[in-house]
């Protein structure tokens, strides 16, 4: 997809605030500060209009940005694991997440953002599961790839695939926001999923 306008529609609470054009959405899931706006930014070569923070926990609302006139929305998550967080607005963001995804309409493709240079985390592994159980399109996007030397992504990406149980045949892309890595295959990786 070219990207000719891309631009921030709505930070949600809730469904009554949902875009209702059924314009077709990719969200984006991830622990908190894994990197889910940056990788919206370099998708859509922006420096910052997915708002991004070393303070993690910076995105507490579903934040809609709006891919040209009329071609689909990215739609990024609050992170979850994010321990300052307390239990009452965990518990609000689950339900919100879990509503989204198991009731949106219009989702066509969620991004699954783990951190390439660690093993997933418990929640990463819980989202992962969760995803597959309930059959959604995903892809699992290993982000902050420059952060490691290129000779050990290999092992980075086969430890990854195995801890979160990624078949063969699974969407899997390692990326870095930093150099762009990746960032071509995932667009032709949503194009299939939103273009059809
Ligand atoms: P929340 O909104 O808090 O859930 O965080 P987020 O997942 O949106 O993370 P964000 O994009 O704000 O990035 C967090 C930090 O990681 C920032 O300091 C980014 O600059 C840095 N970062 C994100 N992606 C990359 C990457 O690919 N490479 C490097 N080196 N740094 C990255
Ligand atoms: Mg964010």
């Amino acid at each position: 997809m070219k990207v000719n306008i891309a631009e921030f529609i709505i930070s949600a609470v809730g469904p009554d605030q949902y875009p209702d054009d059924a314009l077709p959405e990719v969200a984006l899931a991830g622990r908190s500060n894994v990197g889910k706006s940056s990788l919206i930014n370099r998708m859509i070569n922006r420096k910052n209009l997915a708002r991004t923070s070393s303070t993690p926990g910076k995105t507490q609302h579903m934040n809609y940005y709006r891919i040209n006139e009329d071609n689909m929305y990215f739609v990024d998550f609050p992170g979850y694991g994010y321990a300052k967080v307390s239990k009452t607005q965990r518990a609000t963001w689950g339900k919100m997440v879990e509503k989204y995804l198991s009731e949106r309409d219009t989702l066509k493709l969620v991004l699954l953002i783990v951190d390439l240079r660690h093993p997933p985390t418990s929640n990463d592994k819980m989202m992962f599961d969760w995803l597959k159980h309930y059959d959604l399109p995903m892809c699992v996007v290993a982000t902050k790839a420059d952060k490691i030397p290129k000779t050990r992504w290999q092992k980075h990406i086969k430890i990854m695939k195995q801890e979160l149980g990624v078949l063969p045949g699974d969407n899997f892309i390692p990326f870095s926001s930093e150099i762009g890595l990746g960032k071509e295959e995932l667009w032709g990786l949503i194009d299939g999923y939103v273009l059809s």
